[in-house]
């Protein structure tokens, strides 16, 4: 989703603003574009299309200025075209990049028009630059005109301003959306997120909601939503800069996929002591509220919804713990009944999705207290809910998620256990699964040497339009996130269903064009599923099934079996998701998508 950069300092900071750009282009985006300040006007350049196309459009035209904003934006209002990139100017003094969405933007568009603005954009963005002009035309100091302009502005939005009367003044604001300063020596930043100004400092300043920021190269000032100046602490990012390199791989996504064996491990060794689980992982508070809860209820959007679908089956299945699960888009728009004694759990990489945050917003008052399980340090959901659990997978850059969601299966295994003690789970079960987790980075490692033949199996997908995803038990959710990669990065129509369901409904679609995928789970389920594969190859569809060497399913004529590791029950959802990935993957190598920035999509959805 649209990224910000800014930078205040006493070199040229072009350089400075198209890295960052490069560095969000993991978030998506359409187009991209630059506004620079060189000590008496403002220069702009914009562009459709990728980053690249800027940076070229810049060797013609150099900006060079000690001040300036960049964006990347993902469109919202009115198609991606060079009228519609940021930066947004009125006339030439003021220029603005914003990410979120102005709600009443049609109505103070209409306002403007009659006190005489014209309108060069469909964009929400556009009204913005003008009720800035509009302001210090009226007397308004640059800091004034932007507290006012936003106190007028209803949606969520992150804001950066640059006037040209303003000599290497930056001003910031975040109201909903993603905003981070960077703090340097001599120099200053604003940007979406962390990664964006790595090059250039790892030291950041978290905004609140509501916050305006003021910076020069020396100084930074922030007002909280009261208008009260306000200290925001300073934090130091901790993951190594080669977090966000590609290294030996051609993609992140790969590079993730690889990273999973050592990330898994991150997500549960420090938190395990004498082989159980140690609860003050979750906050100083985690117990207390711990003993008090009596239901679970498990918001969360995309890929980390997958993640929630199988705490379902842990936390009602190995705890005993009632435990409801739902898209936040969804849940935040019906009349919900929340019961006493509920945890709400929010789960996401990002920390920052919209729906997700909104949802955790309206039940705080009637919940007993929030717990997320989240990838992104001092992002709004782990800022905002009462307890944390960090899935410390590292940055994830490939807008499909892999690793992130991993991680977030085992945080919501330790989860499981620490509040299932309270419940059904004894101190005995609690060692076994801990016992079984230690196993899982070897198994990981395992399952991605399978990742030639998968290549191989590629094939028979890159020229399909649809496929089928079949799984039971906590494999089915597995099945959904393997389809919903697919989908993402390859562009294939791919649906997941409970392999039980097969007979009602999408049997009618199997046929020799309609690769289906199984993985199948070494429980007492594996007879059923076995008549169901049975069903697909009598209708001469064929058939990849991942299932484990005891589980005796023979490959043949239109049957593909690949042998994954045996392995504990508890961690087969987490390591079947490896070959699913390793399968989008190269299914979407073969028809020459965009791997790490598939079409239309946002790796961080800040708009609803
Ligand atoms: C976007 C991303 C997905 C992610 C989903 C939820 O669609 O592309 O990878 O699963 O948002 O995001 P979250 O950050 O809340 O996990």
């Amino acid at each position: 989703m649209c990224g910000i950069v800014g930078a205040t300092a006493e070199r040229s900071v072009s350089g400075i603003l198209l890295e960052g750009l490069r560095r969000l282009e993991y978030r998506g985006y359409d187009s991209a574009g630059m506004a620079v300040w060189d000590g008496e006007l403002i220069h702009r350049l914009r562009r459709e299309g990728k980053v690249q196309a800027l940076a070229d459009a810049l060797d013609g035209q150099p900006l060079t200025g000690s001040a300036g904003i960049a964006h990347t934006r993902w469109a919202t209002h009115g198609k991606p075209s060079e009228h519609n990139a940021h930066p947004h100017m009125s006339g030439t003094s003021v220029a603005v990049v914003h990410n979120g969405i102005i709600e009443n933007f049609e109505e103070l568009k209409s306002e403007l028009m009659i006190s005489g603005y014209n309108f060069s954009s469909q964009t929400d963005t556009e009204v913005i630059a003008h009720l800035l002009d509009q302001a210090i035309k009226s007397g308004a100091d640059h800091l004034s005109a932007v507290k006012d302009t936003v106190a007028s502005l209803d949606g969520a939005f992150a804001l950066g301003v640059i006037h040209e009367d303003k000599p290497g003044e930056l001003i910031a604001a975040r109201q909903g959306s993603p905003l981070v300063i960077g703090v340097g020596i001599g120099e200053n930043f604003i940007a979406s997120d962390q990664l964006a100004l790595l090059p250039v400092t790892d030291r950041f300043m978290f905004l609140e909601e509501g916050d305006i920021a003021h910076l020069t190269r020396d100084e930074i000032t922030v007002w909280d939503i009261n208008g009260e100046i306000v200290e925001r602490e300073v934090t130091q990012y901790k993951h190594a800069t080669s977090a966000t390199e590609k290294g030996k791989f051609k993609h992140f996504m790969m590079k993730e996929i690889y990273e999973q064996p050592t990330v898994t491990l991150a997500a549960f060794q420090d938190r395990i002591q004498d082989a159980l689980v140690n609860e003050r992982a979750f906050g100083e508070q985690a117990a207390p509220i711990f003993d008090q809860v009596k239901q679970i209820q498990i918001i969360a959007c995309g890929t980390s919804y997958h993640a929630g679908l199988i705490a379902k089956y842990w936390m009602e299945g190995l705890a005993g713990i009632p435990c409801h699960v739902e898209v936040a888009s969804e849940y935040r728009y019906r009349p919900v009944v929340i019961q006493e004694g509920t945890l709400f759990i929010s789960i996401s990489q990002s920390g920052e999705t919209a729906d997700t945050l909104a949802a955790l917003r309206d039940v705080k008052d009637q919940i007993l207290a929030s717990l997320t399980i989240c990838n992104v340090p001092g992002s709004s959901l782990v800022r905002e809910s009462d307890l944390c659990l960090m899935t410390n997978a590292g940055p994830e850059i490939g807008v499909a998620s892999t690793k992130a969601f991993t991680t977030q299966l085992v945080c919501l295994l330790l989860t499981t256990l620490v509040i299932g003690r309270r419940f059904k789970i004894t101190e005995a079960l609690e060692r076994q699964i801990v016992e079984s987790m230690m196993l899982l980075p070897a198994l990981i490692e395992e399952s991605l040497q399978m990742d030639s033949d998968i290549e191989l199996m590629s094939q028979a997908f890159a020229e399909k339009q649809h496929s089928l995803f079949l799984g039971r038990g906590t494999l089915y959710p597995i099945a959904m996130e393997g389809a919903l990669k697919l989908k993402e990065i390859s562009y294939i129509h791919a649906e997941a269903y409970p392999a039980g369901e097969l007979k009602h409904g999408p049997l009618a679609l199997v046929d020799k064009d309609m690769p289906v995928v199984t993985v199948a789970p070494r429980n007492d389920m594996l007879d059923k599923l076995k008549a169901n594969l049975q069903e697909v190859s009598a209708r001469g569809g064929e058939l990849f099934v991942f299932a484990g060497c005891t589980q005796k399913v023979q490959s043949g004529e239109g049957v593909h079996v690949l042998g994954m590791p045996d392995m504990p029950e508890i961690l087969e959802p987490i390591v079947y998701t490896i070959p699913l990935q390793l399968l989008s993957y190269h299914v979407a190598v073969l028809k020459g998508t965009d791997v790490d920035q598939p079409r239309n999509l946002a790796k961080s959805v800040t708009v609803e």
